[in-house]
């Protein structure tokens, strides 16, 4: 059943938790977006098996939009709320429909969530080379905490740990 949060979702794209049926559509995004994809596996964990975790898709309501149908998932969102921190674990939006603002309308939703679901914090890694996800990220309100060298394989890369208090965006939104 989609959650009902009060945040702003677009007139373009509505996001409710996704189902096995979304399953082949986010592979599909997955895969053109990350150099190690998750897999099948992955995501059906995050589906099935972990209580904490919260896997979201954005889907289009326009027929047309891009050479996208009504309905088909333009990105999605897994998160995991582990009491008082919402921890983001993969983000990616189809490519074809980038800088639209579907991503910006996960992220808010997302934490929209975690914070009526009790965090009071966010957290996430990021590849320091994406300068994408990490203007993304600061538009929505986090900032740098640490650097984790080599964090990442295929190419070796850091990670940046950022964060943001879930409490203070909410007061001054
Ligand atoms: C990063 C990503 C999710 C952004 O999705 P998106 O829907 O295009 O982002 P939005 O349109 O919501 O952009 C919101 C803000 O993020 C920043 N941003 C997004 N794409 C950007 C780009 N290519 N270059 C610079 N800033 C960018 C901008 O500040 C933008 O606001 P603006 O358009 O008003 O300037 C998308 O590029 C993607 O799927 N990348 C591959 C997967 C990935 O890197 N995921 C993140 C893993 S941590």
């Amino acid at each position: 059943m989609p959650h009902v949060i009060k945040n702003q979702q677009s007139s373009r794209i509505h996001i409710e938790p996704a189902t096995h049926q979304d399953r082949e559509q986010i592979l599909r995004i997955e895969q053109e977006s990350f150099s190690t994809p998750w897999t099948p596996k992955m995501f059906d964990a995050e589906l099935d098996g972990n209580p904490f975790s919260h896997l979201y898709v954005a889907r289009s309501l326009h027929d047309g939009c891009a050479g996208l149908e009504r309905g088909e998932v333009v990105g999605y969102v897994c998160f995991w709320v582990v009491f008082e921190e919402l921890r983001f674990m993969n983000l990616a939006v189809e490519r074809s429909v980038r800088r639209q603002g579907v991503a910006r309308e996960l992220v808010r939703y997302a934490s929209a969530l975690g914070r009526e679901r009790g965090a009071a914090r966010a957290v996430l890694e990021v590849r320091a080379s994406n300068e994408a996800a990490r203007c993304l990220y600061e538009q929505a309100g986090f900032h740098h905490l640490a650097a984790r060298a080599a964090y990442y394989t295929n190419p070796i890369e850091d990670a940046i740990l950022m964060g943001m208090d879930l409490l203070e965006a909410a007061s001054s939104e």
